[in-house]
């Protein structure tokens, strides 16, 4: 990736989902507003009736369904997955709720250059209904997290941590409605960092202008 600049071609991304595409409609906005210098080139969603999909339409971006219930194995899926990206020739592979899965041969093809946006401050609270997790464990502080994806599930090196508070009376819709309004704020501040080179992974080690995060 080159250094941007005032001239340089925004980022090619591919966004990944499986729902309303709230952060997908945050990305669109930000790029629309001049904010974040990235091309979305294509959304992939592996549910027909993704809202997402929509969103996608409106803004004229190219959509395509893949439905992993058409494959038979996980590899098979993830092969026409790849095919189906790669056909875009991204830069930076956003998942945006996606909620899959990836095999290792998925996660090896894109590692550095997938990054995805998970509901919990990991390492607490990885998989499904983390804002119940939350809740049940009794934790005075919840957020997102922005890692790149490792083939370990909500493992891979931490980018960027946003923190709200749980308050008294919370319960998992007041709780998910706080932590989503960050992620739009967060998940596009991290793609311009991308977009910016700012951003390098080694190793394990996340480092911003250089510097370990
Ligand atoms: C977001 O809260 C995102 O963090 C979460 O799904 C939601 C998608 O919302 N992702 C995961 O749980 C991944 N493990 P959206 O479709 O409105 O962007």
């Amino acid at each position: 990736m080159k250094p941007a600049t005032a001239t340089s071609r925004p980022l090619p991304i591919v966004v990944l989902l499986s729902g309303s595409g709230s952060n997908l409609q945050a990305i669109i906005d930000r790029i629309a507003e001049g904010k974040l210098s990235a091309e979305i080139k294509a959304v992939i969603s592996n549910k027909a009736d993704a809202y997402g999909l929509k969103r996608a339409t409106k803004a004229k971006i190219p959509t395509e369904l893949i439905e992993h219930s058409q494959f038979d194995s996980r590899e098979s899926f993830d092969t026409r997955l790849i095919q189906t990206i790669d056909k875009y020739q991204p830069e930076l592979i956003v998942l945006a709720g996606f909620m899959r899965i990836l095999s290792d041969q998925f996660v090896a093809h894109y590692y550095g250059r997938m990054i995805n946006i998970h509901p919990s401050l990991l390492p607490r609270h990885r998989g499904l209904h983390t804002h119940r997790q939350v809740l049940e464990a009794g934790d005075s502080e919840h957020g997102l997290s922005i890692h790149y994806v490792s083939p370990e599930l909500d493992g891979g090196p931490v980018i960027l941590q946003t923190r709200v508070p749980v308050l008294a009376g919370d319960n998992e819709n007041t709780l998910s409605s706080r932590v989503l309004t960050q992620e739009h704020q967060s998940y596009p501040k991290v793609i311009q960092w991308i977009a910016e080179n700012r951003l390098q992974l080694s190793g394990n080690q996340v480092l911003l202008d250089g510097k370990p995060i």
